[in-house]
């Protein structure tokens, strides 16, 4: 069992504004964080969050609305803090690459690692791709494009420095293989296994000319270079949270990371890149890389060139922060690709929000309201005897605390939509136990000792629901609590009136 959970998102870029791919990493993270807050206690949990500042796209974004490069990730870093409060993110600390903390561990780790001899300098030739800041050599390349994006190469011929990854390359398949969690799922796993053992890892190129890129961290041995911005920007995850001492060692509490959520597109630089880095440092890897699948529309990839980018904070005002939320953790698996519509979110939300839990909270509070003035029906337990129906509503109210941990935090699959529908199941019993018990005979039977029972296990279901929505949906949890009250309810507006689809 861990006793501390320190989870990191990776470092947005702030060359354009967040779309729903960026908001979809950060929801996961944070309903984890909040679940195991639960489990461990606040001060147990660190929630790292932040900007990836440096690097050739945000001096080229900066120059085309004629911002110099820091006034223009100032104001881009504020959008992102903007997005992660309307969606309620509870991260701890937000990390930006151009914080002199993180500068100044960087220029640490190259200074530690230059005099290992690590990183040594070196001619480069080769071919470039901007866009991706990847080099490419000659065998990987074919028509002079990108193997990634496809788009036009650019020649490079200039001396720079480089990492030894392949001094490495041994000890990585090995902890990989040693370690059946690193890389989570198992497909990326078996991807990036499959990878090392096909291909000789070449050394990474870890510094630009200054000529060519001067929006970066300078080398310490080398003011002519600033690094790759993918080298510096990895450090991020130990630079919030510790330091070196004068001796090359890192001090932290936080650290190792427990978990690294990423996307499936950056599984490279994650799984290979850093776990070597860290080797190099002396610096324990993290405990678990779970790459997840992308937001698609129509089955093609977001693209401002495609004009289909979709904002979050439109999707927040249209149908809500926990709409949202509910939508991106319950619709596809997890680790999955998905397609995202809002056609499907209204389908989600008429059918699982507002028909099964806004219904079920509504008839219960409505119930209490007309039978018992508002009063929740206090009761003794002891001696009710329960039919069958009644016990196995019992049962999953005691049962559901295991499903849901059983799903976030065992195996390592962060199964979020398989827990949502376990809570389901209690929902979509305690429905079927309103309809089929009918309450109203009750109350026009005079069986008050009845009704407050069958009340009662009501409140216990949705209580229990409520808990265990919480780390996705806070504030319908918190809704749902303050309508229930202590003694006496506070009936408010429906939780999720119908959306009509309009034609
Ligand atoms: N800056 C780097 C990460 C550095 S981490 C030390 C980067 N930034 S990014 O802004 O381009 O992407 C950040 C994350 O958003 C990635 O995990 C990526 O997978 C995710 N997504 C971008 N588009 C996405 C979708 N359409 N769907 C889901 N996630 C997507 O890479």
């Amino acid at each position: 069992m861990r006793n501390k959970f320190y989870i990191t998102t990776p470092l947005y870029y702030v060359n354009a504004s967040p779309h729903i791919g960026h908001s979809y990493t950060n929801i996961a993270a944070d309903c984890l964080a909040r679940y195991m807050r639960r489990v461990l206690g606040d001060k147990n949990v660190w929630f790292l969050t932040g900007t990836d500042e440096h690097g050739q796209k945000i001096q080229k974004a900066a120059d085309e609305v004629k911002l110099n490069p820091q006034e223009f990730v100032d104001k881009m870093a504020l959008q992102f803090k903007g997005l992660w409060q309307a969606l309620n993110i509870s991260y701890n600390d937000f990390i930006r690459t151009t914080e002199e903390r993180h500068v100044i561990t960087v220029q640490r780790v190259l200074e530690i690692l230059y005099q290992k001899g690590d990183i040594y300098q070196g001619g480069y030739q080769g071919w470039y791709c901007t866009p991706c800041e990847t080099f490419w050599i000659e065998s990987q390349i074919t028509n002079g494009s990108c193997p990634d994006c496809k788009r036009a190469l650019e020649k490079i011929s200039e001396t720079n420095y480089f990492f030894k990854l392949s001094g490495y390359q041994d000890w990585l398949i090995k902890h990989i293989e040693d370690h059946p969690d690193f890389i989570k799922p198992q497909n990326r796993r078996h991807e990036v296994l499959s990878f090392l053992h096909l291909n000789k890892l070449n050394d990474l190129c870890i510094s630009r000319p200054k000529e060519r890129l001067s929006w970066g961290i300078p080398l310490p041995f080398s003011p002519e270079h600033v690094t790759y911005v993918w080298f510096d920007a990895l450090i991020n995850y130990i630079s919030a949270v510790g330091s070196f001492d004068n001796e090359g060692e890192y001090h932290s509490q936080w650290w190792p990371a427990e978990l690294h959520l990423i996307g499936k597109d950056i599984l490279r630089q994650h799984a290979i890149y850093w776990p070597i880095m860290l080797k190099a440092l002396d610096i324990e890897p993290p405990k678990i890389i779970f790459a997840h699948g992308w937001w698609l529309i129509g089955e093609t990839k977001m693209s401002k060139s495609k004009g289909n980018v979709v904002s979050p904070i439109d999707m927040v005002d249209k149908f809500g922060i926990d709409v949202y939320r509910y939508f991106l953790l319950r619709d596809v698996p997890f680790g999955l690709d998905g397609n995202f519509s809002e056609e499907s979110i209204i389908k989600r939300f008429n059918g699982d929000l507002a028909n099964d839990l806004g219904n079920l909270v509504y008839r219960t509070l409505t119930m209490i309201e007309k039978y018992f003035q508002r009063d929740t029906p206090k009761i003794d337990t002891s001696n009710i005897q329960y039919e069958p129906r009644a016990k196995n509503i019992l049962e999953k109210i005691k049962l559901l605390p295991n499903e849901i941990a059983l799903r976030l935090n065992a195996g390592f699959d962060f199964n979020f939509g398989s827990a949502l529908e376990r809570i389901w199941e209690l929902i979509n019993m305690a429905n079927k136990y309103i309809e089929e018990t009918k309450p109203w005979n009750l109350a026009k039977g005079n069986k008050t000792e009845e009704l407050k029972a069958f009340i009662r296990l009501l409140v216990d279901a949705l209580r229990e629901v409520a808990e265990q929505v919480y780390p996705f949906m806070p504030q319908t949890a918190n809704s749902i609590r303050e309508q229930l009250g202590a003694d006496k309810i506070k009936k408010g507006k429906p939780l999720f009136p119908r959306i009509e689809n309009k034609p």
